[in-house]
C-alpha cells in the first residue's frame, strides 16, 4: 500500500463545461469527489493524503473564479472541521498564506490547531502552493536560522524547512483531467514517486477510480536507482 498519495484534482472546469454549466459547478462537484477519496483513503488506511486546490499560478484566473474558489476553500474549512474531527483526520495546509483574507488565514489556523493531535489520516490541502516557491521559501528559513550554511548545505539542512517535512515523500501520484504534467506542484517531493495519470476529470473520480490507481502502484518495481536483482536481497 502508499504510505502517502498526492493528487492534482484537475479538470473541474471542463467537466462542467461539457455539461453546459459554468466551471464553478464543476469545482463544486470537485469537493464531493474530495469528501468521497478522503473517505476511502481512510479506509485503505493510507498515512497520508495530499490535494493540490490552488497553485501559486491559479492567481492569472479570472477573478470571478478566484474568487469563487477562495470563498469555497473559506466555506469547505468551516463546514469540514467538525467531520475530520469525527473521523480522527489530521488537517494541513501547505502554501503562501501571504495573499489569502485574513479571515482564511485565521480558519486555516484555527483548523490545523483543532485537528493538530488527531492521529488518522493525514490531510494536506496545497492552497496557493508552488514547488518553486517551497524550495526557495525552504532555503530562506533554513539561511535565515542558519547563516553559515550560505557557504554549503546537504540535502539533510534543507529538509526540514520544506513544508512537507512531516511527512515521507509521495509514494503514488495521482493527476486527472487528462494532462500529463506536475504544474509546479511537489517539485522536490516527487523525485521518486510513481506517477499515474487518468483522462477522467476530478468530479468523476473516486472510491473505484482510487483503488484502480493504488492497483496500477502496486505493479510497478520501484529500484531508486539499484537493479531489479538487488531489491530481493
Ligand atoms: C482543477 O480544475 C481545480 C483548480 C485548479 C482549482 P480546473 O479548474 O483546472 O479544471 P480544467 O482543467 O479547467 O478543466
Ligand atoms: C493544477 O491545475 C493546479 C490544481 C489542480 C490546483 P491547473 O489546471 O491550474 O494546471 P495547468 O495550468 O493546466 O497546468
Ligand atoms: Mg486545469
Amino acid at each position: 500500500m502508499p504510505q502517502h498519495i498526492a493528487i492534482i484534482m484537475d479538470g473541474n472546469g471542463r467537466w462542467a463545461k461539457k455539461r453546459m454549466m459554468p466551471r464553478i459547478y464543476g469545482h463544486k462537484k470537485g469537493v464531493d469527489a474530495l469528501r468521497e477519496v478522503i473517505r476511502a483513503c481512510d479506509e485503505l488506511k493510507i498515512g497520508y493524503l495530499t490535494v493540490f486546490a490552488f497553485s501559486s499560478e491559479n492567481w492569472r484566473r479570472p477573478a470571478d473564479e478566484v474568487t469563487f474558489l477562495m470563498g469555497l476553500f473559506l466555506q469547505v474549512l468551516h463546514s469540514e472541521v467538525e467531520r475530520m474531527m469525527r473521523n480522527n483526520i489530521r488537517l494541513k495546509i501547505i502554501g503562501d498564506r501571504s495573499k489569502f483574507s485574513s479571515e482564511l488565514v485565521a480558519l486555516i489556523a484555527s483548523a490545523e490547531a483543532q485537528t493538530s493531535a488527531n492521529t488518522g489520516l493525514c490531510l494536506t490541502i496545497a492552497a496557493d502552493y508552488g514547488g518553486h516557491w517551497d524550495i526557495l521559501t525552504a532555503t530562506q528559513q533554513m539561511l535565515k536560522a542558519n547563516p553559515a550554511l550560505a557557504a554549503g548545505f546537504s540535502e539533510t539542512d534543507l529538509q526540514p524547512y520544506l513544508s512537507m517535512s512531516y511527512a515521507p515523500d509521495p509514494d503514488l501520484f495521482i493527476r486527472t483531467g487528462g494532462e500529463q504534467r506536475i504544474s509546479n506542484f511537489l517539485l522536490w517531493q516527487l523525485a521518486y514517486t510513481e506517477l499515474y495519470f487518468t483522462d477522467l476529470a476530478w468530479p468523476e473520480f473516486g472510491r473505484a477510480q482510487l483503488r484502480e490507481s493504488i492497483a496500477s502502484f502496486q505493479q510497478r518495481e520501484r529500484r531508486f536507482g539499484r537493479i531489479s536483482e538487488q531489491l530481493s536481497e
